[in-house]
């Protein structure tokens, strides 16, 4: 869906989710110089270093520590972001968990729940009528910005809670496009296939999946911010959107062999 040709050059403020490191960290690095920022993590060491580097260009940036997998952390992010007062909010931070969901770690797997479905859910309802509304007072366009997955595309063993909390950011931000498709704000899902970030060490994983070439967190950021106004859903690299187009012809069922064959690799060795 063709908008507007200058997509983010507007956005003067953003909230960016997960910040410290990886995909959200390249997100506030590729966002103008005059688009001051509320960075959130958990890593407040992490957040510190981007925040200083990018405050070089004299815009003003904020950052706050919260956890997200919380009430009290998205609490505090709303109530911070909220005195901020965004017109671009990218929900970004997320975590997986190789293995068989029987055998995970509860709290892991709960957390996947609270970071990647409850956190985007809850800290969009609260930030966006209020976007919406500075956006028609201002004559401005917002933008909403939810990093989902290609795990989103199908079930997956062995990162079944990571892909069904995918497949809710996936079909959450694309039911929220076609809402909002008449106001005055931009809506899109981002679909990264593996990336090189921190991402994949952390929830485990020992091999990456076979036939996906990494894409890098920049790649990730800058092909997002392109498409950002230009249409609702990204998919990034040319074998990730050729296997979006597979999944969505091909029966679950034929898929789910050579999936659960490439998954345990990953994973292989726990
Ligand atoms: N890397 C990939 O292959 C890949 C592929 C598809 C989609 N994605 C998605 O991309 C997004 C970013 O991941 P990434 O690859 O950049 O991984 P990453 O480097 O591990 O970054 C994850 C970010 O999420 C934050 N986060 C995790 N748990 C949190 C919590 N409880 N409270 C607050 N923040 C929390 C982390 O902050 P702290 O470290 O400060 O806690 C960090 O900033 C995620 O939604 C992920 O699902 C990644």
């Amino acid at each position: 869906m063709t908008r507007r040709k200058d997509h983010h050059g507007p956005y003067r403020r953003a909230v960016i989710t997960g910040a410290s490191s990886g995909i959200g960290e390249a997100f506030a690095k590729a966002l103008p110089d005059r688009t001051d920022l509320l960075l959130t993590g958990r890593n407040d060491t992490a957040l510190g270093e981007l925040a200083d580097a990018l405050k070089k260009t004299g815009r003003h940036v904020e950052r706050l520590v919260a956890d997200l997998s919380e009430d009290k952390g998205r609490d505090s992010l709303v109530q911070a972001a909220q005195a901020f007062a965004p017109d671009l909010l990218i929900n970004n931070a997320g975590l997986g968990a190789f293995g068989r969901a029987v055998e995970n770690e509860p709290l892991t797997e709960r957390a996947m729940i609270e970071v990647n479905v409850v956190a985007p859910a809850v800290i969009t309802r609260a930030l966006l009528p209020e976007m919406l509304q500075r956006a028609r007072e201002e004559g401005r366009r917002a933008g909403l910005v939810v990093v989902a997955s290609t795990a989103a595309f199908q079930p997956l063993p062995y990162l079944a809670t990571y892909a069904a909390t995918k497949a809710f950011d996936y079909f959450y931000a694309q039911g929220l496009a076609s809402e909002l498709e008449y106001e005055p704000i931009d809506v899109l899902t981002v679909c990264p296939g593996p990336t090189k970030t921190r991402f994949f060490e952390r929830a485990g994983g020992r091999r990456q999946p076979a036939g996906s070439p990494m894409s890098s967190a920049k790649d990730v950021a800058d092909q997002a911010l392109r498409a950002l106004g230009r249409q609702n859903v990204v998919t990034i690299g040319a074998s990730n959107r050729a296997y979006r187009g597979i999944a969505k012809l091909l029966p679950e069922r034929i898929l789910r062999g050579p999936t659960r064959r490439a998954l345990r690799e990953s994973f292989k060795g726990r």
